[in-house]
């Protein structure tokens, strides 16, 4: 998978499947699978630091976790998040930003929102990176929109997130996450874009979707929205594995002379 498949994805109808991933082996597994591409998300401020919101997220973590994801692909697609505020100070600062997550090994960065972006986006596309671009429920602006709630319920702001998604796509994103949006809206968008969207919480009739790892595999098991399918889970069968070596060493049934001990 490369930056000029997702609009060959796209022309041939074909999904693009994307998950969430921040460390080396969990990349590891995914680079096994059939999953088109990675999301360095800044939910790992979240996810894996426990954080309340991605607004914890910051440039270093995400450099950190880009580099641990990298480390271990070598044919996904990966995008990194650019964190909070990293985008919004300075032209100077973003493009200095940009530039650590693509030397971390990302391939593309995403970026949140539309208004005061566009310029940016413009020169980060100039300048070489491929940018994604996300709409809808926005996790960094969770402050201002008080709370993880679905975006564009009303016609008017339903108007709005289109004309931000072809503003995005005329400034030179290669495609745009929707989050959270109700499905008609991100049927509508994705009929009239022509990059692809890949979304989360906004249906079936869209290019491509993406998870959470955590969430899709059941790791986490507290965090159970509407629009999330587990397909493992893994904290039962962690919990288990967990169990069964207190047991056993416990009962000294691990570890075994012959098979794990040295003479
Ligand atoms: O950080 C993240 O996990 C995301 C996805 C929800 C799209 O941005």
């Amino acid at each position: 998978m490369n930056i000029t498949s997702f609009k060959k994805k796209k022309v041939a109808s074909e999904k693009i499947v994307m998950v969430t991933c921040y460390d080396a082996p969990s990349a590891a597994i995914v680079e096994k699978s059939k999953v088109d591409c990675i999301l360095v998300g800044d939910s790992v401020a979240m996810v894996v630091h426990g954080h309340p919101n991605t607004t914890y997220a910051t440039m270093d973590l995400m450099v950190l976790h880009t580099q641990a994801v990298a480390r271990k692909i070598q044919t996904k697609f990966i995008v990194a998040d650019m964190p909070f505020l990293s985008y919004r100070v300075s032209l100077e600062d973003t493009m200095r930003n940009v530039g650590r997550l693509i030397q971390a090994g990302a391939h593309a960065i995403k970026l949140e929102g539309c208004t005061g972006n566009l310029d940016s986006i413009k020169h980060i596309v100039d300048s070489g990176v491929p940018v994604m671009g996300h709409l809808g429920l926005t996790p960094q602006s969770i402050n201002q929109l008080g709370g993880n709630k679905v975006q564009g319920r009303t016609k008017e702001l339903a108007d709005l997130l289109l004309e931000q998604a072809l503003l995005l796509e005329k400034a030179g994103a290669f495609s745009l996450v929707l989050e959270c949006v109700p499905s008609s809206i991100a049927e509508k968008i994705s009929q009239q874009l022509s990059i692809p969207t890949i979304v989360i919480g906004a249906g079936p009739h869209t290019d491509g979707q993406v998870l959470v790892f955590h969430d899709l595999l059941g790791l986490q098991n507290d965090f159970s929205p509407k629009f999330l399918k587990r397909y493992h889970n893994a904290e039962a069968d962690f919990i288990k594995a967990l169990n069964q070596y207190s047991l056993d060493v416990i009962d000294v049934n691990f570890p075994e002379l012959d098979k794990h001990s040295y003479n």
